[in-house]
């Protein structure tokens, strides 16, 4: 019940009451409310103002801590299909997602993590099971990348490599450069507007990028570990060891490397992106060069872009772009799996 978790219970007041969806349970970190008995629109409401307001679960009067109840096991007497709905940013969840599936219910994931743990972790979750499994917010929130690509796999084509910028962040960052804003004062533009996490060092990491690399990556049958997806961060290494406040004041010292390198890069016609590409000899992350009339230089602000090239999209690839970040339309990626199953139920 973060932001995004919020934005689907908004969604599923508004829109979602027509399709007939019915919470039985929300949680958060501290604990959770059993709902199934309880299912008025009013009570879900005051859940929603309760953690609009900033609070806990288990301070409300229908609040469990976890532990106290199984949500799994109560989840046995409901009817109809039963989906659970990971908008959290923890992988703890992971091992009752798996024994969900194996049960019979139905996951959702806004949430990465999941997908990029170790690999056995990962073939034990998205195996066979008689719950479906569905993940299309986790790269490019609201936009149709994941269930594009198994369009294309189920009909029999073959993914030969996917390219793109995956990052709001850095893509908001790389624009302010192209419109000649230093970069250390373009990095603290967007903290302080919020558009970074508060450490803007996770952004800037490429960790981020990675892990979204690595969920298009195995999608498409790649057997690999986040550390073999190579990563170039955009500060260096002796940078993370700074407090955030030496670290803000301490990345002057970068400009003038990325000054130079988008000149460079200008100077051939091109520009500076943050681009993450997979194909079957590898995964990679990190500042390229691109043709300033291309798919990805033609890219503005936060927008992500995904190029998909197959054996069927070959001279011309497919391209997906549009908002890639953003409570609302990951919210909306979310109930477009959830609709997607239940349709079928
Ligand atoms: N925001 C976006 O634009 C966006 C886009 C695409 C994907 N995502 C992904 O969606 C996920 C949620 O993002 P967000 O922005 O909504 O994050 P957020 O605001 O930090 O919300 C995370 C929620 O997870 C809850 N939580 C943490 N540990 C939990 C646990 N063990 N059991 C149950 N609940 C737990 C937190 O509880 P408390 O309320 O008690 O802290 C909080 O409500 C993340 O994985 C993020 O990467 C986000």
């Amino acid at each position: 019940m973060g932001r995004v978790g919020q934005a689907l219970t908004r969604l599923v007041l508004g829109h979602g009451r027509r399709l007939r969806l019915q919470y039985a349970c929300l949680a958060d970190s501290t604990g959770f409310v059993w709902l199934a008995e309880e299912t008025s629109d009013e009570a879900l409401r005051e859940l929603l103002v309760h953690k609009e307001n900033g609070r806990k679960l288990v301070d409300q009067p229908l609040g469990h801590r976890h532990g106290e109840l199984s949500p799994i096991e109560q989840a046995d007497g409901l009817e109809g299909p039963v989906v659970l709905v990971d908008c959290t940013a923890s992988d703890e969840m992971t091992p009752m997602l798996t024994e969900a599936r194996q049960q019979g219910t139905h996951v959702v994931l806004a949430n990465k993590l999941p997908l990029v743990g170790p690999l056995a972790r990962y073939q034990a979750l998205t195996g066979q099971a008689p719950g479906e499994l569905r993940y299309e917010a986790t790269v490019g929130a609201g936009l149709p990348v994941i269930r594009t690509m198994e369009g294309l796999l189920a009909t029999g084509d073959e993914i030969q490599s996917v390219q793109g910028c995956f990052s709001g962040t850095l893509g908001y960052l790389f624009s302010r450069l192209e419109d000649g804003v230093r970069y250390s004062a373009a990095v603290r533009d967007a903290w302080r507007q919020g558009y970074t996490e508060p450490d803007p060092r996770e952004d800037l990491g490429g960790l981020d990028v990675a892990r979204k690399a690595l969920i298009l990556a195995r999608r498409i049958g790649c057997a690999w570990e986040l550390h073999e997806v190579a990563v170039e961060p955009l500060y260096p290494a002796e940078m993370s060891e700074l407090s955030l406040e030496e670290f803000l004041q301490g990345i002057s010292t970068l400009d003038d490397l990325y000054a130079q390198r988008l000149a460079e890069s200008q100077a051939q016609g091109k520009t500076l992106r943050y681009r993450a590409q997979v194909s079957g000899s590898g995964c990679q992350v990190g500042l390229a060069a691109v043709a300033q009339q291309g798919r990805l230089g033609a890219l503005r602000g936060p927008e992500n872009i995904v190029v998909i090239r197959t054996g069927r999209y070959s001279a011309t690839p497919l391209t997906i772009a549009g908002p890639g970040a953003g409570p609302e339309v990951t919210a909306a990626g979310v109930l477009s799996d959830i609709l997607d199953i239940v349709g079928k139920g």
